[in-house]
């Protein structure tokens, strides 16, 4: 499975967290920066992450913004998108169960590291339902 991750300046201490905990269990993550921490627009790094997973350059994605309220706001404005802002052990496993989310998203300055990392585990570790309710209602989110 590819993975892409993203952050703008709020969340790039905690991209880097992710970047090398997802190393250290083996797993690559593709990064679509930003890669220093000057001021920059989450809206357009949301963009460039959508675009990765719409066109299915990625599997799955991860967004990094101070709240993870805007990057989660922009990511959702794309067709495709379904971006779930983890933010407690049951949210991270119904995001996948229910919504199959494709990019899970924190706060780099709300969320400790050893929450992300906690919640991250749990979300890439549960399985989408494929219940056929939760696959009607994520067809209408595109409709
Ligand atoms: C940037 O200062 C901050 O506004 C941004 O990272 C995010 O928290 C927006 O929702």
């Amino acid at each position: 499975m590819k993975i892409a991750i993203a952050s703008d300046h709020g969340g790039f201490e905690r991209k880097a967290d992710i970047i090398e905990y997802c190393a250290k269990k083996g797993l690559v993550l593709e990064d679509l920066g930003t890669h220093n921490t000057d001021s920059c627009d989450y809206p357009l790094i949301a963009d460039k992450m959508a675009d990765y997973i719409v066109n299915k350059k990625a599997d799955l994605g991860i967004l990094v913004c101070g709240s993870g309220i805007g990057i989660s706001i922009a990511a959702n404005r794309h067709k495709g998108i379904r971006a779930a802002l983890l933010y407690n052990e049951q949210v991270a496993a119904l995001a996948k169960e229910h919504n199959n989310a494709n990019i899970a998203v924190f706060g780099g300055r709300t969320q400790s590291k050893e929450e992300v990392l906690k919640y991250l585990d749990i979300f890439l570790a549960t399985p989408f339902s494929n219940g056929e309710r939760h696959i009607r209602r994520i067809e209408q989110l595109d409709n």
